[in-house]
């Protein structure tokens, strides 16, 4: 089998190097040549466990190729993925200009049957978008060629990528054409042959479902939020009450963490962009945006506890912040909850010093020298006031408690994650805030 991938950044690089290890040949596409030209020579522009290994293994066994050029990926090709970037609109919706771009150089490009596949995270229609981009393309041509549309979404996570896609809980594809899902169970094969489900379905039930599964996540994660903070309230620990609930088979034990809220480009876009269809629809989905909501005001916990422990007066305070990232195992640092509680600490007049194993880079583009940055995690520490954790980096779980008090000016630790014992935190002498447990 053959197959084009169109957008090498995070959906589209992992998909085409993980279906090339399993026997697929694969060319990559993207418009971005000095992009082309680094992964050719094996490096690649994101940071993913494994992901690297696996792409030098498959360019050096020629199942792996990268190019800037569509038509020549596209010469037979079975199918062609989009996975091209869809950035939201001001008002939430989906950008969807890239994707359709694609279609429309697809459609200039074919001149044999293929299945033109939306990998990308697109609003439930777009397949059917994209199918009349691509006929109208071949219209222009005045050539007659068969092709199909398909959507495929994914569900991989960031830092778990790899083992996520060759290891699926499921595949989903839809498609309203034979011809078409033959074509993908081909190239499914030796997922649907390792007992990894590979569910069929109509082409809306597949664009919806991917949303439904990250809303229906994102709302977890707000609910034990909520749960947590009235947890400090009444005094209960939220450890015990995530336990407790997650062990009743109908909820399950994962996906129930507390923290300083989510953040990622999947969660919070996708729940407003599945807000904003259901309004297109006339239907205003209320708890979603109460997720949302819930979230905006989680992201900025943190601060009001640190705020409330220096008495509201934040001027000249200087904050150790370990973390970065959305979450560990990642550089990326879209709508990470450390972005906002930056923003108010600085503004309230703190100084902030940030450490993050890979993320520092990303944040010096990001914010530049709104904070200072250490050159390790007790550097971050010397002369602060108090340590803030934001990421829940292995490295954080476990640290030296000594180093920290030789550089911390108090025995003072706001934590995002829930990565320490307070009983055992208190034992120590520290002063330890973190979400939904007694302090
Ligand atoms: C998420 C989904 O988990 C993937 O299945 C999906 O494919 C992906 O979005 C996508 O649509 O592309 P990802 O954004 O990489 O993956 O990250 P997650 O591991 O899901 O974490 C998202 C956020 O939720 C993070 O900020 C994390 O800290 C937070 N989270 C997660 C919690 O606060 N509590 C939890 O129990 C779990």
């Amino acid at each position: 089998m053959r197959i084009a991938v169109v957008g090498t950044g995070y959906v589209g690089l992992v998909t085409g190097t993980c279906l090339a290890n399993v026997g697929v040949t694969v060319t990559c596409v993207d418009i971005d040549k000095e992009k082309i030209q680094k992964l050719n020579e094996g490096i690649i522009p994101i940071y993913e466990p494994g992901l690297e290994e696996l792409v030098r293994k498959n360019t050096s066994q020629n199942r792996l190729s990268f190019t800037t050029s569509l038509k020549d990926s596209l010469k037979g090709a079975d199918a062609v993925f989009i996975a091209v970037g869809t950035p939201p609109n001001e008002d939430g919706s989906a950008d969807l200009q890239y994707v359709l771009a694609v279609a429309e150089e697809i459609g200039k490009s074919i001149n044999d049957y293929i299945v033109i596949v939306t990998k990308s995270t697109v609003p439930i229609g777009t397949s059917k978008k994209v199918s009349e981009v691509v006929q109208k393309s071949l219209n222009s041509r005045d050539v007659k060629v068969d092709f199909d549309v398909a959507s495929n979404p994914e569900f991989l996570r960031e830092g778990n990528a790899v083992q996520d896609f060759l290891q699926p809980e499921r595949v989903i594809v839809g498609t309203d054409s034979e011809r078409a899902k033959k074509v993908l169970k081909r190239l499914y094969r030796p997922f649907i042959e390792s007992n990894h489900p590979v569910l069929f379905m109509d082409i809306f039930s597949a664009e919806m479902t991917k949303y439904a599964a990250n809303a229906m996540l994102a709302t977890r994660i707000s609910f034990m939020n909520e749960i947590a903070n009235l947890c400090e309230e009444v005094g209960a620990n939220v450890d015990n009450v995530r336990k407790g609930i997650g062990s009743d088979s109908r909820i399950g034990s994962k996906f129930l963490f507390p923290g300083a809220g989510y953040g990622g480009s999947c969660f919070p876009k996708d729940v407003k962009a599945l807000v904003r269809t259901a309004d297109e629809f006339g239907i205003s989905l209320e708890v979603l945006k109460a997720v949302e909501d819930v979230n905006y005001k989680q992201k900025q916990v943190l601060f009001y506890k640190i705020k409330e422990h220096f008495n509201g007066n934040l001027e000249g305070i200087k904050i150790a912040l370990w973390g970065l990232a959305f979450k560990a195992n990642t550089d990326d640092m879209r709508e990470a909850s450390s972005l906002v509680l930056i923003d108010l600490l600085t503004k309230a007049g703190a100084e902030v010093v940030v450490y993050d194993p890979v993320a520092m880079d990303e944040c010096r583009k990001r914010i530049g020298n709104k904070v200072d940055y250490a050159k390790g995690q007790y550097e971050a520490l010397e002369g602060a006031d108090a340590l803030v954790v934001i990421t829940e980096w292995d490295e954080f779980r476990v640290p030296k408690f000594t180093y920290i008090e030789k550089r911390l000016k108090n025995k003072l630790i706001f934590d995002g994650r829930n990565l320490y014992e307070p009983a055992i935190m208190n034992e120590f002498g520290y002063t330890y805030y973190s979400i939904g447990r007694k302090e």
